[in-house]
């Protein structure tokens, strides 16, 4: 999977404890196919040595001028993205008063797209009034903060100013270089799987990680839009910065979509709702002896409902089958007024690769790939195209 394929990455490190954890993101763009080249402050080198960096960039680390006399020109001109992490205050700071006194600060004074700063400091020192002065001058000038996180961090405390994780920084690298087709655009989504409670603890469900749906949240995050996920019971990670909210069963879910349809520009349905509960919930654990008849009722078509009640919406649904994929996907497409369905046989499900037909009204393309994110470009890409038009 080679999303960063070529894609020339600037990551300026200095000097802070954090300085370990941007070797694994190294290593992450790396394996995205991305050309990385880093530069360090020389306190930078007291943390973490030129050759973890050389070796993981495959690049030269530059830390001054005595390579290259216009090494600063010449590093600016040569990204497509400009990531500093962890970025200690002082150089935070630093860039908010337009200093350049080192290779990393005169970089960034040269540099003119995309620059992210992702501080890492100790609590007290971030909250310093002239830190927040800075952070807010930088924020003003559309420099872009990755906040740091809450946790312990290496002095012991417990706080704000713990580096972001290297998957969240991986995260805005990919977000600022995609473009940004579906700006402006709100998308719900919903997935994973809903639960039907026979008791307290029991309950019916389908199988879902809730990957393609996080996959496409992701996507839908690069390209711009305001991504709101509903989710079910999920096994995959949560995309990094999305607003994600929880829910069990496929009425509480009814409920929530309905709730944000309105405000939606795009719907995608891509949870496992449960198509059958039981007609009672007993709120006692159900003690076991003799036969145990469940009596189910349909949950309600969420899907179906949004279609009556669409007005300007695009409205996306995805359907499972084992037989007659395609001719039954249509069916859905038609039977549910949507605007494309996305077609999946049984296998795609809880496999690393994902494959199946795209359809809309006016036909249909088939797709397969390696992975679900590379699916989620491919699909998200489509949708962006249906609200263009
Ligand atoms: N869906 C829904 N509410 C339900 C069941 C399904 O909104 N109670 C949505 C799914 O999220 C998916 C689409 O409808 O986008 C199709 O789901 P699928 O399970 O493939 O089909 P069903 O309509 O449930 O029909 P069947 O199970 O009979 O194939």
């Amino acid at each position: 999977m080679h999303l960063l394929k070529n894609r020339r990455i600037l990551i300026g490190v200095t000097g802070g404890i954090a300085a370990y954890k941007t070797a694994q993101l190294i290593r992450d763009l790396r394996k995205l196919g991305a050309d990385v080249r880093v530069i360090v402050t020389p306190f930078t080198r007291s943390f973490v040595g030129d050759m973890t960096f050389e070796t993981l960039s495959g690049n030269r680390v530059s830390a001054d001028w005595s390579e290259d006399p216009l090494a600063h020109i010449n590093l600016a001109r040569w990204a497509e993205v400009f990531l500093i992490a962890p970025c200690t205050v002082n150089t935070l700071s630093k860039i908010a008063l337009g200093i350049g006194d080192t290779l990393l600060t005169t970089t960034v004074l040269a540099y003119d797209r995309t620059l992210l700063i992702a501080p890492a400091a100790n609590t007290v020192m971030f909250r310093n009034p002239a830190v927040q002065e800075n952070l807010r001058k930088l924020r003003e000038r559309g420099i872009l903060i990755i906040e740091p996180e809450r946790g312990l961090l290496a002095c012991e405390e417990e706080g704000e100013g713990r580096l972001a994780d290297p998957e969240r920084l991986k995260d805005w690298i990919l977000w600022a270089l995609h473009p940004k087709p579906l700006e402006g655009k709100r998308i719900l989504l919903t997935c994973g799987a809903t639960r039907e409670y026979i008791d307290p603890v029991r309950f019916v469900s389908n199988e879902s990680s809730g990957e393609m749906g996080f996959s496409l949240a992701r996507v839908a995050r690069w390209m711009g839009a305001q991504v709101k996920v509903i989710a079910g019971f999920t096994t995959a990670p949560e995309p990094p910065e999305t607003d994600v909210v929880r829910v069990k069963t496929a009425e509480d879910m009814r409920r929530a979509v309905l709730e944000e349809f309105g405000n939606a520009d795009v719907v995608i349905m891509n949870a496992a709702v449960a198509d059958y509960r039981p007609l009672r919930t007993s709120d006692r654990k159900i003690k076991k002896g003799g036969k145990l008849i469940l009596e189910l009722e349909q949950t309600p078509d969420i899907l179906a409902e949004l279609g009556r009640k669409k007005k300007t919406q695009i409205l996306v649904g995805f359907a499972l089958e084992s037989e007659e994929l395609l001719k039954n996907a249509r069916k859905k497409l038609k039977l549910k007024n949507l605007d494309m369905i996305v077609a999946n046989p049984p296998e795609v499900m809880g496999a690393g690769h994902h494959k199946g037909y795209l359809i809309t009204a006016s036909g249909f393309e088939e797709f397969a790939f390696e992975s679900k994110i590379e699916s989620a470009l491919f699909i998200m890409n489509r949708i962006s195209k249906l609200t263009a038009s």
